[in-house]
């Protein structure tokens, strides 16, 4: 089988840690980085917990590379009110195996993509800030891209009500990455939070018996409260395993290609993924504006947990 080359940019976080784990899982997925992005919590604590990710997974020959303390402007805002002090608290973590790349993030991702003997495809599941700045520096690697699957964004938000908190940590960023040109699948809100997992399918995980399906049923019971308690869901919302599954099971999700655009100066709205569904740029305006990026607006819920509960099954 062919394998799809990825670099996966993350903020761990327990839906970074379940999306990293299904990554490894995937035959059709080659991980040949990993960064981090400050986000879910300070840079040292989620680097430590990519390492201790993919120490539970005992895969130790990755390398992961730090990234920055802060986005394009401005101080961090961390995500530590849904992911706990740690960024994934709930389940015992595993000590580190092995340390960080002496290589920050965006040196990793230059030279892997620099040695890459195809193009590349990015993942990210952070807030944008890595991407950008590499996009800044580098911007002749965009021809090695072939593409960027990420989780941000929706029609309304979950951190501020017009913005979602990856977006929202650093529009400026997104601005950067939303304009590079390169063709985006966008696993926004509008989708992820129809892929939630039910209590009872989080039982049949931890009761599939092997350590990871254990662990991420543990990470499963800490992250659930904050769905159930403030947003009164029907279940976990998994938002950033949505843009693995995007590469690995296209054909569960429903997706409309669109022009989408970043609001950066709105009193309100900050940040806000402002996707023209139908194409009034164009239509009304006559701009003309690339539809490149696929927004995921619906997903099979069913066949998604399926697919993650196997995925885990495969792991340690
Ligand atoms: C996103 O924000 C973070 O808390 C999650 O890890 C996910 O990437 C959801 O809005
Ligand atoms: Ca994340």
């Amino acid at each position: 089988m062919k394998k799809i080359p990825v670099i996966i940019d993350c903020d761990p976080g327990h839906d970074d840690a379940i999306a990293l784990l299904w990554a490894l899982a995937s035959p059709s997925l080659e991980v040949k980085a990993v960064t981090t992005v400050a986000g879910n919590q300070s840079i040292e604590k989620v680097t430590d917990n990519a390492i201790k990710v993919l120490t539970k997974a005992r895969v130790y020959d990755i390398p992961v590379g730090q990234g920055y303390s802060r986005p394009l402007i401005g101080e961090l805002n961390d995500g530590g009110l849904i992911h706990g002090e740690t960024g994934l608290d709930g389940p015992r973590l595993p000590e580190k195996a092995f340390e960080k790349v002496e290589l920050n993030s965006v040196e990793l991702m230059i030279k892997t993509i620099e040695e890459a003997q195809e193009k590349i495809t990015l993942v990210a599941l952070g807030p944008l800030s890595n991407l950008a700045r590499l996009f800044i520096i580098r911007p002749d690697l965009k021809e090695k891209i072939e593409q960027i699957s990420l989780m941000g964004g929706g029609t309304y938000g979950n951190w501020i009500p017009a913005a979602e908190y990856n977006i929202w940590v650093d529009p400026e960023a997104a601005k950067v990455v939303f304009d590079s040109g390169i063709p985006i699948i966008m696993a926004g809100l509008d989708v992820t939070q129809k892929a939630y997992v039910t209590d009872e399918e989080n039982e049949k995980l931890k009761a599939q018996g092997n350590e990871v399906s254990i662990f991420v049923s543990e990470l499963i019971e800490f992250y659930r409260q904050y769905h159930y308690q403030v947003e009164g869901f029907p279940g976990c919302t998994l938002h950033d395993p949505c843009a693995i599954a995007a590469l690995v099971h296209p054909e569960i999700f429903t997706a409309e290609q669109c022009h989408v655009d970043i609001e950066l100066n709105g009193k309100l709205t900050r940040g806000m993924t402002v996707i023209d569904r139908i194409g009034y740029l164009e239509k009304i305006f006559n701009e003309k504006k690339e539809r490149q990026v696929k927004v995921l607006f619906g997903v099979d819920r069913e066949k998604f947990v399926e697919y993650l509960l196997e995925a885990m099954a495969r792991l340690p």
